[in-house]
């Protein structure tokens, strides 16, 4: 496990980093590599979110240009054009860092994270301060990746992440205990049973087993104590005005402390990797020794 350092964007030689992230590493710019002007991170550290019309999550959704989390009004319409500007400069910097991907990603949501983490008092399966990987249960990858680009915008916190060792290991070690053989052998039928009702208008997600064990391994890892307690942990402390990548989903994280970062995410093709037997789906399909999603 091991943080990447970037110290000069745009390097003078192009570096294919993917090699690293698929390896559960974290790439890390002490200096955020794309525009992110003043007076935009100023608005957003000065939203009140006292009363309600500012909630506390406010997402963007790239894709479709929309904004949730707020409503509407003039702070509305300048909160838009932030996060749509965001969005613009932090996409076309993982473009020219990561050429390979940005061929068959796709652009998920982009976030403001505005609270404090530490202390939030959230339900178990929200808790971001219990390490954890990252499973989407609106947004099903078919074993595509997740990967999140996170910058710091508080004027002189730092954020503070814990991660584990990636994905490999832990599947090795728990897999099994998260319900990989029970997912796997019932898996096919329950997936084209969802594709059906969804085809007759049925307000279904259709999972793969993939993405039902994914969700299963995310609360099975925060709920085991021992797991939690022992496991090796790398910490690392993001400084104000950084920017840092991993894939959420192959990197066991937890944030413990930090306040205002802003977040965009991309789900990345398992076909596009330097190194396609890297992928969880892939790991996880070496020890179920079963296909477990339709993308295969
Ligand atoms: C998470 O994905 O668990 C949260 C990370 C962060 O907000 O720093
Ligand atoms: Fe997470």
């Amino acid at each position: 496990m091991r943080f990447v350092t970037v110290d000069r964007w745009p390097p003078p030689v192009h570096v294919d980093y993917r090699p690293e992230l698929e390896a559960g590493n974290v790439l890390f710019f002490p200096a955020t590599p794309f525009e992110l002007p003043k007076d935009n991170t100023n608005f957003l550290r000065t939203l009140n979110f006292t009363g309600g019309a500012v909630h506390k999550n406010i997402a963007y959704r790239t894709a479709s240009d929309r904004i949730t989390g707020i409503e509407a009004g003039s702070r509305q319409a300048t909160l838009h054009a932030i996060m749509r500007e965001y969005s613009r400069n932090v996409i076309a910097f993982v473009k020219d860092l990561l050429p390979q991907y940005s061929s068959g990603w796709k652009l998920d949501y982009a976030s403001f994270r505005p609270l404090e983490e530490q202390g939030r008092g959230l339900p178990l399966n929200k808790r971001n301060d219990l390490i954890h990987t990252d499973a989407f249960p609106s947004r099903p990858t078919h074993g595509d990746l997740i990967l999140r680009v996170f910058t710091n915008i508080h004027l002189s916190k730092s954020r503070n992440w814990v991660i584990a060792d990636p994905f490999p290991a832990l599947a090795e070690e728990y897999a099994r205990a998260a319900g990989l053989d029970e997912i796997s052998a019932g898996g096919r039928f329950r997936d084209a049973s969802a594709r059906l009702l969804k085809s007759f208008g049925f307000p279904v997600v259709p999972r793969s087993p993939y993405d039902r064990f994914m969700l299963n391994f995310h609360e099975y890892l925060k709920r085991n104590a021992d797991f939690q307690a022992n496991c090796a942990k790398y910490t690392f402390d993001f400084p104000p005005g950084s920017t840092w990548l991993t894939f959420t989903d192959l990197v066991p994280h937890s944030v413990l402390s930090g306040q205002h970062a802003l977040e965009q995410t991309f789900i990345v093709s398992r076909r596009s990797l330097a190194n396609p037997e890297n992928a969880p789906v892939a790991v996880l399909e070496r020890l179920c020794g079963r296909s477990l999603a339709s993308n295969d």
